[in-house]
């Protein structure tokens, strides 16, 4: 769908926004529009009960309350909220933070600002070699000086889905909270009872058809008073991130949450996860030198390919599907200079696979068609560039 020249492959990098979102959204930037802070006229508590009913289908996804939903301009934003709120107001006999070692940039970056600027001890917990976290490295770092554990529900490079009720049953009997960053969970799995599990968790309109610019930080209840904001200023969403609460965008997001849940969804993740074996089975089947990074498909985002070339570079091999198949390394490169994936090297790979592997992901407007020529354009490219090498 979306552009007949170029097959979409990158749903973790992106979703396109669901027409059914942009339609509900539309009205919001037209007549319905309002400053939802405003309190003294019609047109500011319309817009207030647009913002609250979003906050309503948020928490409805995750089984929170409206009131523990704090919206943000997406889960960089929530990630930082979570891990320097939280420990700027740390007691001081809690002064550990433990993070998982694939994380997303926003959480490693934020931890490493936590141990450079405010003195805590952070730590690495490994993975091993399918992306899942070591369960007993994190319980024998655990202690009661630990404030905050950190792991991600889902991976965006490889799709493990880690044992968060297991986790958060460990984390909580040491007293510690548990931050999860869930951006990638929402097209993965049944997100009904994440929050009974965890105190914090993000989430991202743009990985779940919804739009860019808009996220949500879950705040336990209780927890409120624990963060302190990162932003400043009117004093709106309970003090805990001022600004104007971008209306629309909250429409969009609270609208894309009803397409990610329930019997629709389950079919939704069922047929892509099909079709993401059918992809991976037509590579493998006809090059023996192809690998898949990650877990078994159990514990995997249902759209997640992470495939390893050996002996080629995953960026030619992009570059040379150009325009016709967008897919990504996964490894965050804002820099403009190529790092290997930390996620694939936490995992174990060397530097040489790290830079030979693509993360091909499919979602909701992926066809049966689509697979099979972006199948057959990845092994013809494949073949053309180990032949040039010989
Ligand atoms: C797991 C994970 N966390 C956080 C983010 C950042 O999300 P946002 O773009 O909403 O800031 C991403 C996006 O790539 C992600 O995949």
């Amino acid at each position: 769908m979306l552009d007949a020249t170029t097959i979409y492959a990158d749903y973790q990098a992106t979703t396109p926004v669901d027409p059914r979102v942009i339609e509900k959204m539309a009205q919001f930037w037209g007549n319905a529009f309002g400053n939802p802070h405003s309190n003294d006229h019609i047109i500011g508590w319309r817009a207030n009960d647009a913002v609250v009913d979003a906050a309503t289908s948020v928490a409805n996804l995750v089984g929170a309350t409206t009131d523990e939903i704090i919206f943000t301009s997406g889960a960089t934003e929530a990630n930082n909220l979570a891990l320097l709120g939280l420990a700027r107001r740390a007691p001081p006999d809690r002064r550990r933070v433990l993070v998982s070692a694939i994380e997303h940039k926003c959480v490693l970056a934020a931890a490493r600002v936590l141990s450079e600027l405010h003195g805590f001890e952070v730590q690495i917990i490994p993975v091993d070699q399918e992306g899942l976290i070591d369960l007993k490295a994190l319980e024998y770092s655990l202690d009661p000086s630990v404030l905050l554990v950190c792991t991600m529900a889902v991976n965006n490079e490889v799709g493990s889905i880690q044992d968060i009720p297991y986790i958060a049953a460990l984390v909580h009997s040491y007293g510690a909270l548990l931050h999860c960053d869930a951006a990638q969970a929402p097209c993965a799995m049944d997100l009904s009872g994440l929050a009974s599990n965890v105190d914090l968790m993000s989430l991202s309109g743009h990985k779940m058809y919804g739009p860019q610019g808009i996220g949500v930080l879950y705040v336990r209840q209780g927890l409120h008073d624990q963060l302190e904001p990162l932003i400043y200023g009117g004093g709106q969403q309970e003090g805990l991130r001022s600004g104007t609460v971008p209306m629309p965008l909250c429409v969009g997001l609270g609208s894309a949450t009803e397409f990610v849940c329930g019997p629709e969804a389950y079919i939704e993740r069922k047929r892509i996860a099909e079709q993401r074996n059918v992809f991976v089975g037509c590579l493998q089947d006809r090059d023996l030198r192809i690998y898949v990074n990650g877990p078994c498909s159990d514990c995997r985002h249902p759209g997640n390919a992470n495939i390893r070339f050996d002996g080629l570079d995953a960026r030619d091999i992009l570059g040379s599907l150009q325009p016709k198949l967008a897919a990504s390394t996964g490894a965050a490169c804002a820099s403009g200079i190529p790092e290997p994936s930390h996620v694939l090297r936490a995992m174990g790979l060397t530097k040489e696979q790290s830079n030979a592997s693509i993360r091909f992901s499919f979602g909701r407007y992926t066809t049966d068609e689509e697979i099979d020529i972006a199948a057959n354009l990845t092994l013809q490219t494949i073949a053309s560039m180990r032949k040039k090498q010989l």
